[in-house]
């Protein structure tokens, strides 16, 4: 019988043979912040240059601390990890602070992606940062 697991260890094994690292597959097959926040004080949207679409979601509080963030995404599963693990990085930190995240940080903490798909990486970063630029300017910051 297929189980949902049969199916995820499928997975698991294929994205493992085709270089990405046991973090990356587990923030792909967990996407656990996939999806909105209502009332985001941040919406932005950025499409790669492969054409795959990032929308990014961010909750900030008063003292400019990211308190959320969530994506939606129509990509690949290097864009899918990449942006699961900017999330991890990004919570908690002042917007100043998640503007200092780049992709080399990410790298880090995924431990391991196929080089062609590294751009995927940019694209989760890119996306967040727009989000932040975007709202510095609105507010004046
Ligand atoms: Fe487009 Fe990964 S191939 S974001």
């Amino acid at each position: 019988m297929i189980t949902e697991s049969t199916i995820s260890n499928a997975e698991r094994k294929m994205l493992s043979e085709a270089g990405y690292g046991d973090p990356a597959i587990n923030y792909y097959l967990e996407k656990k912040y996939m999806g909105t926040i209502e009332n985001a004080d941040i919406i932005s949207q950025k499409i790669g240059s492969c054409g795959d679409i990032m929308k990014v979601y961010i909750k900030i509080d008063d003292n400019n601390i990211i308190n959320d963030v969530r994506y939606e995404i129509t990509g690949c599963a290097g864009a899918i990890s990449a942006a699961m693990a900017a999330v991890d990085l990004a919570k908690g930190k002042t917007i100043e602070d998640a503007l200092k995240i780049n992709d080399g940080d990410i790298f880090k903490v995924l431990k391991n992606i196929p080089e062609k798909k590294h751009h995927c990486i940019q694209l989760a970063v890119k996306t967040m940062h727009k989000g932040i630029k975007e709202y510095k300017i609105e507010k004046a910051l």
